[in-house]
């Protein structure tokens, strides 16, 4: 093969060897696979089933879920979790009651039925897997949380 005819496929070569985006950028979060790649993490397994109360750590936090909630159906007729946390179950199911600030609505009018802003608790309220954090955090709450 003549050299002229070589060049072609050694331009090709050097095009398929310069153009692999994100090589080269480590995300300690994602380890070694390109930022234009799909992780393949690890399934959720079991989540904490203890049901000890984590201490929040900021003001305002929504509390973390102690208990597990595979299969807790939530959609537009029935919302499983208010079976137990509505302020009006928690005498008989004896769990803590949603706070009073899931009953107002925008307008901070009190509503008599949990506001549909706090319907979908799992927008903010997570159960937690024992899993080992992969980034280092350094966080820090303000000084003096109210203790919840
Ligand atoms: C069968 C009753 C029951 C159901 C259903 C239930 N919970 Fe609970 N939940 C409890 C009890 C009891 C506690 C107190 C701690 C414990 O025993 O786990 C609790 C604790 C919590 C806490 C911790 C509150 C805090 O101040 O630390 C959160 C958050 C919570 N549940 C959210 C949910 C969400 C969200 C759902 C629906 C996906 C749900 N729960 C469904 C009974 C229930
Ligand atoms: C938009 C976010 C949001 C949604 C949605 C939401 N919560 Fe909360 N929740 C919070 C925050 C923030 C707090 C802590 C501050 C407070 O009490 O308002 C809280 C507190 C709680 C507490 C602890 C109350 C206490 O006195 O310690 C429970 C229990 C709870 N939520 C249950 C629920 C349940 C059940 C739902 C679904 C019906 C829900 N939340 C939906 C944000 C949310």
């Amino acid at each position: 093969m003549k050299l002229r005819q070589l060049l072609p496929l050694l331009g090709l070569l050097a095009v398929v060897a310069g153009a692999q985006p994100g090589t080269g950028l480590v995300d300690a979060a994602r380890g070694p696979v390109a930022v234009d790649k799909l992780t393949d993490p690890p399934r959720l397994a079991n989540a904490i089933n203890d049901d000890v109360r984590r201490p929040r750590n900021y003001d305002m936090q929504p509390p973390t879920i102690p208990h597990r909630v595979d299969g807790y159906q939530i959609d537009k007729n029935f919302n499983k979790c208010l079976d137990c946390h509505a302020r009006a179950k928690t005498e008989f199911s004896l769990a803590i009651p949603v706070s009073p600030t899931h009953y107002l609505d925008r307008a901070g009018k009190v509503l008599p039925q949990v506001s549909t802003r706090r319907y979908f608790c799992m927008q903010c309220h997570v159960p937690q897997d024992p899993a080992q954090p992969i980034v280092g955090n350094a966080f820090e709450g303000v000084a003096a949380p109210t203790g919840k």
